[in-house]
């Protein structure tokens, strides 16, 4: 028996991620009342979206899901899948740290940010389950990162307002090139 059928129909379906300067990006997120397989469903729809487009890190907002839910895997195998669920920073150091970010909402835009190195947040797991997670380096930067896209806020709010408007003529540019194409 052929394996690709099954491959298919078990592979969950890709979502749209939203691109900068798109307006639905700025939506605040509200809080998931409780985790079902509504939430699980779009959990996994996230992680084969994210893992599709190579990125570490994924917020509901930018499927246009403005609820909070966060995707991450920040390994080198990406096999180390970790959620968040209504996700509170407990702690973020005073130590901040200037490091290029980039974002599936802004593609090709690589600048850099100031960011606490490490921070201390609580959220809810995939299972409903309160976690608390102590993290530094790139996963810090990863959770601050997209906790800000559920506030509507994207990673280019940060540069100068300059920088910010030459990065949303090219990205506006290259969106009106494509559907041309
Ligand atoms: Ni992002």
């Amino acid at each position: 028996m052929p394996l690709w059928p099954i491959l298919i129909m078990t592979s969950p379906s890709l979502l749209d991620i939203l691109c900068y300067p798109d307006p639905r990006l700025h939506t605040v997120a509200q809080p998931v009342p409780v985790v079902d397989e509504r939430i699980r469903g779009l959990i996994e729809r996230m992680f084969a979206t994210m893992y599709d487009a190579h990125g570490i890190g994924l917020a509901a907002t930018q499927v246009d899901v403005h609820e909070r839910v966060i995707v991450i895997d920040v390994s080198e195998t990406r096999d180390q899948p970790l959620v968040l669920i209504n996700p509170k920073i407990e702690w973020a150091s005073p130590e901040t740290r200037r490091g290029e970010e980039g974002c599936l909402s802004v593609p090709g835009i690589y600048d850099g940010v100031e960011r606490s190195v490490s921070v201390r947040v609580t959220a809810l797991d995939g299972e409903g389950q309160s976690r608390t997670i102590e993290a530094e380096g790139m996963l810090a930067v990863c959770i601050q990162h997209e906790m800000d896209h559920l506030m509507g806020k994207v990673f280019v709010e940060y540069l100068s307002p300059l920088k910010r408007n030459r990065i949303k003529h090219k990205l506006v540019k290259a969106h009106r090139e494509a559907l041309r194409a």
